[in-house]
């Protein structure tokens, strides 16, 4: 790694929200410049790391730094949850990639973000702010020791109902309880979108289908080259194939085939834990061999037996 490199992308900022979820504020002024919402970057945290896409959570411009969110689920997310500290730096962050989110134009909007999906959903939630819309934000964890965020999202939306599947916080229930409470109560929503699993998002989009609202999701599948030439990222939209990585990742909700998006996404599976437990099976070789090199504390506080 040379020098510009290891300086250009040193990590200023991280937090911990929980045992598998870790923010990383990364300088990189020229992208803080250039980001807008619903776009994303491509990583890599070594010279021989994988690629990995992820979205720009939030930007400062001034401070030209971007906030990546990151779940730590296979090996290169685990791995970066290890080495990437403060004062550290990334290998590679290209971006930003992807077409920006369509935001303005709409009086009333609905944002919907479900466990990590939160983060990427915030950024949305501000430039729909931004844009003069009336903006009901909809954030769903597991139980209230997941949530982060709150206040972030207090400051940009006009009501906020957080949901939780134990009702530890907020209602209790899926994102999707939250949305019927809004259209209850808001008879004249406009839009909504939504980022979370594909399975919540394919239950968004069923909420909404019925009430004509529409429903903008944010797909995830898997992504090599993250430049409309590899075909790995390929989504079925309607009659219509879709690249995620040049065509999106925003896409109609109500015509996207989600069944064909999971089973893609579980498709390199066996390849993907092999490559965790080399991972895993290497740190214990290393952690191993640091404690055998480390030599055996010294007696000074033992008395002398020379006397
Ligand atoms: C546009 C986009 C934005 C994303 N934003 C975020 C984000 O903000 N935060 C976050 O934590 N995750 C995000 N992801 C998912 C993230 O890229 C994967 O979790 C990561 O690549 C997993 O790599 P791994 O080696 O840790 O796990 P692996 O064990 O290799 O994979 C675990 C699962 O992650 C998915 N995955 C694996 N490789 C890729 C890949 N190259 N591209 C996409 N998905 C993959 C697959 O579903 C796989 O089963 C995003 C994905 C896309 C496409
Ligand atoms: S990642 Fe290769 S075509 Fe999209």
């Amino acid at each position: 790694m040379n020098q510009a490199q290891s300086s250009s992308f040193e990590i200023v900022a991280r937090e911990d929200f929980s045992d598998v979820t870790y923010l990383l504020e990364i300088r990189h002024p020229m992208l803080a410049k250039a980001a807008t919402a619903g776009q994303f970057v491509i990583v890599m945290e070594h010279e021989h790391g994988e690629r990995i896409p992820l979205t720009i959570a939030d930007f400062d411009r001034e401070a030209g730094t971007i906030t990546l969110v990151i779940q730590a689920v296979g090996k290169t997310t685990r791995e970066m949850q290890t080495n990437c500290q403060v004062g550290t730096s990334l290998y590679a962050v290209v971006g930003p990639m992807g077409i920006p989110s369509q935001i303005g134009g709409k009086k009333k909007v609905v944002c919907v973000g479900g466990g990590l999906g939160v983060a990427p959903i915030f950024p949305q939630a501000r430039a729909w702010k931004e844009s003069g819309a009336y903006v009901i934000g909809v954030l769903g964890f597991r139980n209230r020791g997941l949530v982060f965020w709150e206040e972030k999202f207090r400051a940009c939306c006009d009501e906020l109902i957080v949901c939780t599947d134990d009702g530890s916080a907020g209602i209790k229930g899926l994102v999707t309880e939250g949305i019927k409470q809004a259209i209850a109560k808001h008879a004249d929503i406009e839009e909504l979108v939504a980022i979370g699993p594909p399975v919540m998002m394919k239950g968004c989009a069923e909420a909404t289908r019925a009430h004509k609202i529409k429903t903008m999701v944010s797909l995830n599948p898997v992504m090599v080259d993250g430049t409309g030439m590899c075909g790995g990222c390929r989504v079925k939209v309607g009659e219509r194939v879709k690249f995620a990585c040049v065509d999106g990742p925003d896409f109609d909700g109500h015509l996207v085939d989600f069944e064909d998006l999971t089973a893609r996404l579980v498709r390199y599976k066996r390849a993907e834990n092999e490559a965790l437990q080399t991972w895993k099976d290497g740190c214990r070789i290393r952690t191993a061999a640091e404690s055998a090199a480390v030599p055996p504390p010294m007696a000074v506080d033992q008395p002398s037996t020379d006397a």
